[in-house]
C-alpha cells in the first residue's frame, strides 16, 4: 500500500490537538478518502478490484478512526459517511430544478419503429432526401426507476425520484448507499459547480435473486421482479434496510447544470457527454453506442433483442436519441416529451389477467402439474391461456384461486408461469384448490412421496401420459436393450395407437412396422430381431426396465440377488422389501404400491406371456452367494481386472464392497500402488488377497476369513 498514507502504523489516534485538527491530519484524511474512491470506483463502477477486501477495509478502518478523533472532519461525502442511519418519518418533496420529462414510448415492430422515428426527424431538420445518415445514440431503456443526482461543487447533494416530474421526492439518505454513485466528484475534470445526473436505479439480476433467498429465509416478502425491488429500497425510510439492498446504478442524462457561459463543460454531443460522466466516475453502460441511419438503429434493437436474457440487468426496450445537442435544440419539445428521442419497448414480460381454472397436466414421468387456464392475454409478445403454478405447494404459497386476477410471466422460451396473486376482491367463497386422488388420464392413484413437493401418477407404463417415456425406459440399452426402438419410432408407435402398452411391443408384426414413415422392411425387421432377441433377459434388467419409480439399475440388481423370483417381489410386503440391501422406507413403498396396482401386475403377466423370460432361481442370499455378508474393500491397481469389474464381480457374489478398511472388513484386494488401506489392513490383521487369490476366492476357495461381524 501506498506508504504515505500510514500515519499511525496500526498505532492507536494521537489524541485531538486544542483548536481542532492540524493540517497533517486533514491531509491524510484526504489522502485516505481519495485512495477509498479511487478503489471503490475500480471496485464498483469499473468491475476491476485492485486491491483485496482486507486492503480496503484496513484503510477504511484508518480513517473512520480520525475523523472519530477529529469529528470537525467528517464531510457528508467522506466513504464512511454512506450509511449514516437515518430514519426519517417520511419523504420530502423537491421541486426539480429542470423537470424530468418522458419519453415518447412505442411498442411496434422494431425496424417500422425505428424507420418512422428516423423519417420524423430528418423531417423536422429538414433534411435533403441524399442528406447523409442522422447520427443517433442507442441506449437499453434499463428496467428500473429514474433519479436525479445533484452535485453541488463537486459533492453529492441530493438525490430525487422523479415523481410526476415536476416534483419528486428526496431519497438521499438511501443513495448514499449505493456504491456505483460517487459521492464526490473529482477534480481537475472540468465538474462545474453545480451538475445534476440523471440515470437509473436499478437491481441486478443476481443482486435480485440473492436478495428475495435472503428475505426468504428472513421470512420476509419476496419481490415480483427487480424493478419493484429497486422501487422499493429507495423509498425506505430506514437508509440501513436500504444499504443492504445491492442496488446499481446508469448515468443516461442531465437536469441542471452550470451554463458554459459561466464556466459550465460545452458539450457538442450527447455521446461526449455520456463519456465525460463515465470519466467523473459514473457508470454509463458498456451497451450505449453511436448508430447511424435507420438502418442502424434496428441492428441495434435487434442485437439487445438477443443479448437481452443474458444480459446481467433487465431491459425492458431501447432508446434512441438524436447525438448532436445542436440538432437536439432545433427538434425541441413536443408537450412533455423531447422530439430527438424515442423508446422502443419490447412486449412485455408480465401481464395480469383472471385465472377461470386450474387443470391437471400429467407429464412424461407421472408427475402432475396444476396449471392455471387464463382469460387470454398477450404476454411478451405471444397469447398466453395457460401458465404453471409448479406444485400444489407453490398454489398454497401464492395463495391463488379460481376468479383471481393473477400477473403472469414468460421469460424468453421458458413456461410461462404464474407469478402471483394481483389483491383485490374474492366475488364469493372459493374452495381452496385440491389435488387429484386420481390421475385424470388413466385413473391411477396419485402419491406424492415422502419429502417430495410433487404429486405423481402411480400408474407407471398403464398411464397414456407416461407411455412414451416408459416405453423408452424399457427399452434401454441397460434395461431390455432392444436395439432401434428410439424416440422417433416409439412417437410413431404411440401416436398411431399401434403400442399402447409394453406387451403390445412384441406383437408388432412386419407388415405393421414397415408401413411407418421412414421405416423399410430391413429396418422393421431388424427392429423384430431386436424384440426377439430382448425376451431373453435377466430378472435385473427386466426389473429395472418397468421403470418403477426409485429403482435403479443397481437396486434392480439388488432385489432380484435377494428374492431370486419376480412372483417373490411382486407379493413382497414392505417389511421384506427393507430387508434388501440398500433398499429404504422411500424405496420399499415405492415398489409395493408399483406391484398393488393391478394394471401393473397385468403388464408383468403378458410380458411373460409374449415370451420374455430370464432365468430365476432361489432366494439366492445364502446359498448361491459365496461372499454373501462380507466386507470387501479395493485398493491399487490390479493386474487384469478394471476397479468397477472386480466391484461387479464382488457384488454377484454377495459380498458388499465398502471404501474403508476397518476390523469388520472381511478382505482387502490389493493391487500395485496400493497406498493406506493396505498399512490399516495390515495394522488390523485383516486378510490381503491380490487378484488371483480373489477370483479363487469367487470360485468358492475360502483362505479362511471370517464374515464380517454384524452390527
Ligand atoms: S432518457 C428526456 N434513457 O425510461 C429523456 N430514459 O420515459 C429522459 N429510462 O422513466 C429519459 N432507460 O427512467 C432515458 N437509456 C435511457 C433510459 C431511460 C430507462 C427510463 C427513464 C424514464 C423512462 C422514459
Amino acid at each position: 500500500m501506498n506508504d504515505n498514507l500510514d500515519l499511525f502504523s496500526g498505532a492507536a489516534p494521537a489524541a485531538p490537538e486544542p483548536g481542532g485538527a492540524p493540517d497533517k491530519v486533514l491531509a491524510k484524511v484526504q489522502a485516505l478518502r481519495a485512495q477509498l474512491n479511487q478503489w471503490a470506483h475500480e471496485y464498483y463502477v469499473l468491475d476491476t478490484p485492485t486491491v483485496p477486501d482486507g486492503e480496503y477495509d484496513r484503510v477504511f478502518q484508518q480513517l473512520q478512526a480520525l475523523e472519530g478523533a477529529y469529528p470537525e472532519l467528517v464531510t457528508p461525502d467522506s466513504p464512511t459517511q454512506r450509511v449514516i442511519g437515518a430514519v426519517l418519518d417520511g419523504l420530502m418533496p423537491v421541486r426539480h430544478a429542470v423537470p424530468m420529462l418522458s419519453i415518447r414510448t412505442e411498442t411496434d415492430n422494431e425496424a417500422t419503429g425505428a424507420e418512422a422515428f428516423d423519417a420524423r426527424i430528418r423531417k423536422e431538420l429538414e433534411l435533403a432526401e441524399g442528406a447523409p445518415p442522422v447520427e443517433y445514440v442507442a441506449e437499453p431503456k434499463f428496467d428500473g426507476l429514474a433519479m436525479n443526482l445533484r452535485y453541488e461543487n463537486g459533492r453529492l447533494v441530493q438525490a430525487t425520484t422523479r415523481g410526476d416530474g415536476e416534483v419528486g421526492e428526496d431519497v438521499t439518505h438511501n443513495i448514499r448507499t449505493i456504491r456505483k454513485i460517487p459521492l464526490s466528484l473529482p477534480e481537475g475534470k472540468g465538474v462545474p459547480p453545480v451538475v445534476e445526473v440523471r440515470g437509473e436505479v436499478y437491481m441486478g439480476r443476481a443482486d435480485f435473486v440473492k436478495l428475495n433467498e435472503r428475505q426468504q429465509a428472513a421470512g420476509g416478502k419476496s419481490f415480483a421482479n427487480p424493478r419493484n425491488a429497486a422501487a422499493g429500497s429507495v423509498r425506505q425510510l430506514d437508509s440501513g434496510i436500504a444499504a443492504q439492498r445491492p442496488l446499481s446504478f446508469f448515468a443516461y442524462g442531465l437536469g441542471e447544470i452550470t451554463p458554459a457561459a459561466q464556466g459550465g463543460p460545452d458539450f457538442v454531443t450527447h455521446y461526449a457527454m455520456l463519456q465525460t460522466l463515465r470519466d467523473w466516475g459514473f457508470p454509463v453502460a458498456p451497451q450505449v453506442c453511436i448508430a447511424k441511419g435507420a438502418a442502424e438503429l434496428v441492428a441495434f434493437h435487434q442485437r439487445m433483442g438477443a443479448e437481452r436474457a443474458t444480459l446481467p440487468y433487465e431491459i425492458d426496450g431501447v432508446v434512441y436519441k438524436v447525438n448532436s445537442l445542436a440538432q437536439q435544440r432545433q427538434l425541441g419539445f413536443v408537450s412533455r416529451e423531447p422530439r430527438w428521442a424515442v423508446a422502443h419497448k419490447y412486449p412485455a414480460e408480465e401481464m395480469p389477467t383472471r385465472m377461470e381454472g386450474i387443470d391437471i397436466q400429467v407429464g412424461r414421468t407421472g408427475k402432475l402439474t396444476p396449471v392455471a387456464r387464463l382469460a387470454p392475454v398477450a404476454v411478451g409478445g405471444v397469447i398466453v391461456t395457460n401458465a404453471t403454478l409448479h406444485n400444489l405447494f407453490e398454489i398454497r404459497k401464492k395463495r391463488v384461486r379460481t376468479g383471481d386476477t393473477v400477473v403472469v410471466r414468460r421469460a424468453g422460451d421458458v413456461i410461462p408461469e404464474v407469478v402471483g396473486r394481483v389483491p383485490g376482491d374474492r366475488p364469493a367463497y372459493v374452495p381452496n384448490f385440491r389435488m387429484p386422488a386420481a390421475c385424470p388420464i388413466c385413473g391411477s392413484a396419485v402419491a406424492r412421496p415422502k419429502g417430495e413437493a410433487n404429486h405423481r401418477c402411480t400408474g407407471g407404463l398403464f398411464c397414456p401420459a407416461q407411455r412414451k417415456e416408459a416405453i423408452l425406459h424399457f427399452a434401454a440399452r441397460r434395461a431390455m436393450d432392444i436395439e432401434g426402438l428410439g424416440d422417433k419410432l416409439v412417437d410413431q408407435l404411440v401416436d398411431g395407437h399401434v403400442v399402447r402398452t409394453l406387451p403390445d411391443l412384441y406383437r408388432l408384426g412386419l407388415v405393421a412396422l414397415a408401413s411407418l414413415d421412414r421405416m423399410a422392411e430391413k429396418s422393421a425387421q431388424n427392429v423384430l430381431d431386436a424384440l426377439e432377441k430382448s425376451k431373453k433377459t435377466t430378472l435385473a434388467r427386466f426389473l429395472f426396465g418397468l421403470g418403477i419409480r426409485q429403482v435403479g439399475e443397481s437396486t434392480a440388481k439388488d432385489l432380484a440377488r435377494h428374492f431370486g423370483q419376480l412372483d417373490a417381489i411382486m407379493d413382497a410386503s414392505v417389511e421384506q422389501l427393507l430387508q434388501v440391501r440398500d433398499v429404504g422406507p422411500i424405496v420399499a413403498e415405492s415398489i409395493h404400491t408399483f406391484f398393488a396396482q393391478p394394471h401393473n401386475r397385468e403388464v408383468v403377466e403378458q410380458l411373460r406371456a409374449c415370451g420374455v423370460h430370464w432365468e430365476e432361481g432361489a432366494a439366492r442370499e445364502q446359498t448361491a452367494q459365496p461372499l454373501a455378508g462380507m466386507t470387501v474393500v479395493l485398493t491399487g491397481t490390479l493386474p487384469t481386472l478394471g476397479r468397477d469389474q472386480a466391484k461387479e464381480m464382488l457384488e454377484a457374489a454377495g459380498a458388499k464392497v465398502s471404501g474403508s478398511v476397518s476390523k469388520k472388513t472381511s478382505y482387502v484386494v490389493a493391487g500395485a500402488e496400493a497406498g493406506s488401506k493396505l498399512v490399516k489392513a495390515e495394522e488390523l490383521g485383516v486378510t490381503v488377497l491380490d487378484e488371483a487369490g480373489m477370483l479363487a476366492l469367487l470360485a468358492g476357495d475360502a483362505p479362511g476369513a471370517a464374515p464380517a461381524e454384524q452390527g
